[in-house]
């Protein structure tokens, strides 16, 4: 599907009033606090820049997405009505399921092609691993989103164990990694909810951004963009076993990060 296609199935009646195919989503950044997920009306926790951004910089062809942080619902809904995918996974620490979400499912019959793991940490490499195993078998990803705990060893857990799953051309999408560098008392302060992290996710992007220069083969580009960071797979298959992306960029023997 091309970015001219994608974009035409998104109809906003307004900056936080997204369709797409059937259904309608409220596109809030703060998570619409109070208001609960409907299968007439889910949320969506993103704005809509991100949205746009997102649809622009997609994989092509988007058959098997793994989708880290499902919240209320609504990127679980949004994905399934852009794409259409073969196999739709979330996982999210929370154990209660989204009463919302399970009735757009049953409403839609994806009992198959949506599966979802409450009660799963995306640092548990050992439960992420069974659910790559059962629901993908050997097929590769062609997207998979980290909108997760925007920390970064947990992000790098998960990212060391999917990011070798995606195909040539897959994408890997980490939103709201940059919390460290936003701007604003809140976010320069020490009261919000990041504030005991010592290691701030950019260091992951860091990371991939060196990776990208060593071993252009495992990752071919790196695009940072209103609040995400796309990282695309390039078409390096052998991948070591226990791959760690802390491990696997060339420094010329400097220590860069610490
Ligand atoms: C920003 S919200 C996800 C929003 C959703 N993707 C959307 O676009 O509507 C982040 C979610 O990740 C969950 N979460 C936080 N830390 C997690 C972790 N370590 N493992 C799995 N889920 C986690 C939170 O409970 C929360 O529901």
């Amino acid at each position: 599907m091309t970015i001219e296609e994608r974009q035409a199935r998104l109809r906003w009646d307004g900056p936080d009033c997204l369709r797409v195919g059937g259904s309608r989503f409220l596109v809030a950044l703060d998570g619409a606090p109070g208001t609960r997920a409907t299968a007439e009306r889910l949320i969506l926790m993103k704005n809509k820049v991100m949205v746009d951004t997102f649809v622009e910089q997609a994989p092509d062809v988007v058959e098997n997405i793994f989708d880290l942080g499902i919240f209320k619902g609504g990127s679980i809904a949004f994905y399934h009505e852009l794409f259409v995918p073969k196999k739709l996974v979330g996982i999210e620490l929370h154990p209660d399921r989204v009463k919302g979400l399970d009735q757009f499912l049953s409403a839609h019959s994806l009992g198959a092609s949506v599966r979802l793991y409450y009660g799963t940490s995306q640092q548990d490499v050992r439960a992420l691993s069974k659910i790559l195993l059962r629901e993908f078998g050997d097929q590769p990803l062609d997207l998979v989103v980290d909108d997760c705990s925007h920390k970064y060893e947990p992000a790098k857990a998960s990212l060391n164990l999917l990011l070798p799953r995606l195909r040539s051309g897959g994408v890997y999408l980490l939103e709201d990694w940059g919390w460290a560098h936003w701007p604003g008392d809140h976010w320069q302060g020490s009261d919000h909810q990041y504030a005991n992290e010592l290691k701030p996710m950019s260091n992951l992007i860091l990371e991939l951004v060196m990776v990208a220069e060593s071993r252009p083969g495992l990752i071919s580009e790196v695009v940072i963009k209103n609040g995400a960071a796309y990282i695309t797979r390039g078409p390096e298959t052998d991948i070591e076993d226990g791959f760690d992306v802390s491990n696997a960029y060339l420094s010329a023997g400097r220590t860069i990060l610490s």
